[in-house]
This record gives C-alpha cells, sequence and structure tokens, in this order.
C-alpha cells in the first residue's frame, strides 16, 4: 500500500496544492476534481481502442485493457467502498473474483494468465462498472462524516495513484500486443516520442558521503519509499544522459548479443532461450532497424534513448561499456543535486540495486499491505519514470521494479563509472 492514510487533502499535481485549500468543503471537492481527473485519463487512453483490442492478452505479465479499467474499479470498491460506506451495495458479485490482481487476503481469483479469456462481461458491463463505482465514491466524498474523512481520503489517494500505475501499464501492454500483430498497427497514429534533452554526454561527480534519501514527506508516496535513511554514496560518476539507439547499435555491431562473457548467467540463458539479438520490439528489414512504438513501426531514431530492454541487457552493456548501473541511491542523490538531463518522462532506468525493504519497512496489516511488501524478491529497481506514465505519478523517491528478463515496459538505462 502507500504510507499511513492520514492526509486530509489529496497532494501533488493529482489535486493541486495543499495550500490553497481552506475549507471541509473546499478540501472534498478538490478530492472530487482529482478523482475525475484520474478516472478520466484511464478513459481517454482506452478510447484510442477498439473492443477487440480491449480483451486482448498477449502473454501473462499483460493484462487487457478492459481488465485494467475493470481491475482499477474493483480497487476502489473493495478497499474503499465496501469497508466506508455502510449503504454500498456490490456492483456485481462475481466481479471480486473476476478482477482481483493479487491481494490473498481479500478472497480468491481468476487466473492472471487467462484474463484474456473473460469476454464477458463485456466493455459495455465494464463502463457500467465504472460508472456505478464513479457514481458512489463521489457520494462517500460529498457524504464521509469529517471525524472519517482523513482515513477516507487516505485510502482514496492510494485509489488514485494506483490508476494511474495501471495506465501506464495499459499502454506497455497493448503495445506489446500490437508488437505481436503482423499490421503493426498504432495505438494513436499522432503520437510522437518525447524529445529527449540535448547538451553534453558527460559524467558527473555524484555527492559523495553519507545522504539521505526515500520520500521526504511533502506529498504522496507508497510505502516502499520509506522510511527515509541515510546511504554510504562512493565516489561515483554518473552520465548525464540515457544511454542512446547509437550506443546500443554499436554494441550489437560488436557482438554483444553473442559474446557470453558480457553477460549473467540467468541473462545468457535468456539469450540462448529467446533468441535476443536486439531490444524489443525491434526488426530489422533489409539494413535498417525498426522499433514499434505507440504511433506504429518506427525508423530507430539513432540520437533517441534506447528502451525495451531488460536489466539483463543493460548489465551486459555496462560491462561492454566498461563502467556499471548506478545503484538506486547514487539515482537519487544526484536526481536530487539537480545532475540528470533525462530523469523523468522518457525511459525508466535500470539500476543495479535489487528491490529490498528500506531498514525499517513494515508492510502494513490486512490486504492493502499486499501492495508492495510481498514483492520485495528477485525483483530490480527501476528509477525516474517513462514517456507513459501519467502527469502527477513522478517523484525522485520513486521505486519502479521489474525481474531482470522483463522488457515489455519503457525501460532503458544510464551507466555510471568508479573512473
Ligand atoms: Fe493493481
Amino acid at each position: 500500500m502507500a504510507r499511513p492514510a492520514n492526509s486530509p487533502v489529496p497532494s501533488g499535481t493529482v489535486s493541486g496544492p495543499r495550500t490553497t485549500l481552506k475549507s471541509p468543503a473546499e478540501v472534498r471537492a478538490a478530492w472530487r476534481d482529482a478523482f475525475r481527473r484520474v478516472r478520466a485519463e484511464t478513459e481517454a487512453r482506452a478510447a484510442h481502442l477498439s473492443a477487440e483490442d480491449q480483451i486482448v492478452q498477449s502473454m501473462a505479465d499483460a493484462s487487457p485493457t478492459k481488465w485494467h479499467r475493470a481491475h482499477v474499479t474493483w480497487f476502489f470498491e473493495q478497499f474503499l467502498l465496501v469497508p466506508h460506506d455502510p449503504d454500498y451495495t456490490v456492483f456485481d458479485e462475481r466481479f471480486p473474483f473476476l478482477f482481483n490482481s493479487y491481494y490473498v487476503a481479500a478472497g480468491p481469483r481468476h487466473a492472471r494468465p487467462q484474463r484474456g479469456l473473460i469476454t464477458r462481461p463485456n466493455g459495455a458491463d465494464v463502463a457500467g462498472y465504472r460508472e456505478y463505482v464513479d457514481a458512489a465514491v463521489e457520494r462517500l466524498i460529498a457524504n464521509v462524516p469529517d471525524t472519517d474523512a482523513a482515513r477516507v481520503f487516505g485510502i482514496l489517494e492510494i485509489g488514485l495513484h494506483h490508476e494511474q500505475q495501471h495506465q501506464e501499464l495499459l499502454l506497455t501492454d497493448i503495445l506489446h500486443a500490437f508488437a505481436q500483430n503482423p499490421t503493426d498497427p498504432a495505438y494513436d497514429v499522432n503520437w510522437q516520442p518525447p524529445r529527449a534533452p540535448q547538451g553534453p554526454s558527460d559524467f558527473v561527480n555524484v555527492p559523495a558521503g553519507i545522504m539521505t534519501i526515500g520520500h521526504d514527506g511533502d506529498g504522496f508516496c507508497f510505502d516502499n519509499e520509506i522510511p527515509r535513511h541515510d546511504q554510504l554514496i562512493p565516489e561515483v560518476r554518473i552520465a548525464r544522459h540515457l544511454v542512446t539507439n547509437a550506443e546500443w547499435l554499436e554494441f550489437m555491431r560488436a557482438g554483444g548479443y553473442a559474446t557470453p562473457s558480457l553477460w549473467l548467467s540467468d541473462g545468457w540463458a535468456v539469450v540462448q532461450s529467446e533468441g535476443w539479438h536486439a531490444p524489443g520490439y525491434w526488426r530489422q528489414q533489409d539494413d535498417a532497424w525498426f522499433l514499434m512504438t505507440l504511433g506504429g513501426l518506427k525508423a530507430v531514431d539513432p540520437a533517441a534513448p534506447v528502451m525495451h530492454v531488460s536489466y539483463y541487457e543493460a548489465d551486459a552493456f555496462a560491462r561492454f561499456a566498461g563502467k556499471h548501473l548506478p545503484g538506486e541511491a547514487e539515482w537519487e542523490v544526484a536526481v536530487r543535486a539537480g545532475l540528470l538531463a533525462d530523469a523523468f518522462g522518457i525511459a525508466w532506468q535500470w539500476t543495479c540495486s535489487a528491490y529490498l525493504p528500506y531498514p525499517g519497512y513494515r508492510a502494513a496489516e490486512g490486504a492493502l499491505g499486499e501492495y508492495n511488501g510481498k514483492f520485495m524478491v528477485n525483483q530490480m529497481v527501476l528509477r525516474g519514470s517513462s514517456l507513459a506514465t501519467p502527469e502527477g505519478h513522478t517523484r525522485a523517491s520513486y521505486r519502479n521494479f521489474f525481474c531482470p528478463p522483463a522488457r515489455w515496459q519503457f525501460s532503458g538505462l544510464r551507466l555510471a563509472a568508479f573512473d
């Protein structure tokens, strides 16, 4: 889950600055507006997709758009409405089984790899579910007693950030589906890649010594970003920019994907079993490389940051370059010092940090305690944010995490060096 649910007003750009809010009525209106904005963004992202697009599941890790739209709705029903609105009636008794993702304490659930088989409820049913829950949440925001408001709004805030996480997954998952389609469909024919900042591609010194990392208490965070704590930062330099496609092509031309000494043992096994010879979604036609994007198949831009690389590939590239991946503490100290040119909004950046609890971390009791804590093994931390991350969902302390072979996210890297 997230931090203790004790915030009386929305935080960050989800809802606007706290300082402008005065009366309880203004606080309630701000939460209502924040709720409407986030819910509308999900629908805006789904609106590019047909009913057929929205039911497809192209692999076990990727969920159908229709499922995302229903699951985030179930989250509000399960954790906000059922416990806090005594008059609320569940929309459909079958839905919790279908749309619970991984919350064991919230009851049994449908198998994740089979989400694409759920053609019914259909899209109209899911739209009706969303409208029903939207209305109930807005009633709760308006009518919750002042004595319960802080707790209710705290859970509402978690639900909003949860839905924003799924807004990103909605895009990454449909891109994976479209990448399996020989006609190279575009999610949005007008989509353009983000413009990476220009400037010197140098390495900059990270402030060394005992430095404090973790969420600093200003606005929302998930529970995996706290407790704030000290870390020893060595004398290290970090690249101001992300690794580019041109640099990755150099790695490929040098036989990077065919040189076992560059790879971790597990990574080399995946290279062999999956036949990797380029980043995810790259395709060679004649002598040119193309990349499947949200705008369809596009020529690989040498100047653009590389993305759709796994941790294994990022690690192998770093070894090829004679560098290493930064630790997540080094990354956070560097970004707080304003040293990184393209930390946010392009590609998540793999770090060499295992996804572990911060010192003193304890997951909360109950089903919401399953949000982050139970995944703290066998995954690596990514920092920053990507082109698919919604506005208001980006911060220096944010810890994303995926398994080392995963590369369907917008994942790239920057290098670090000790010399
Ligand atoms: Fe979820």
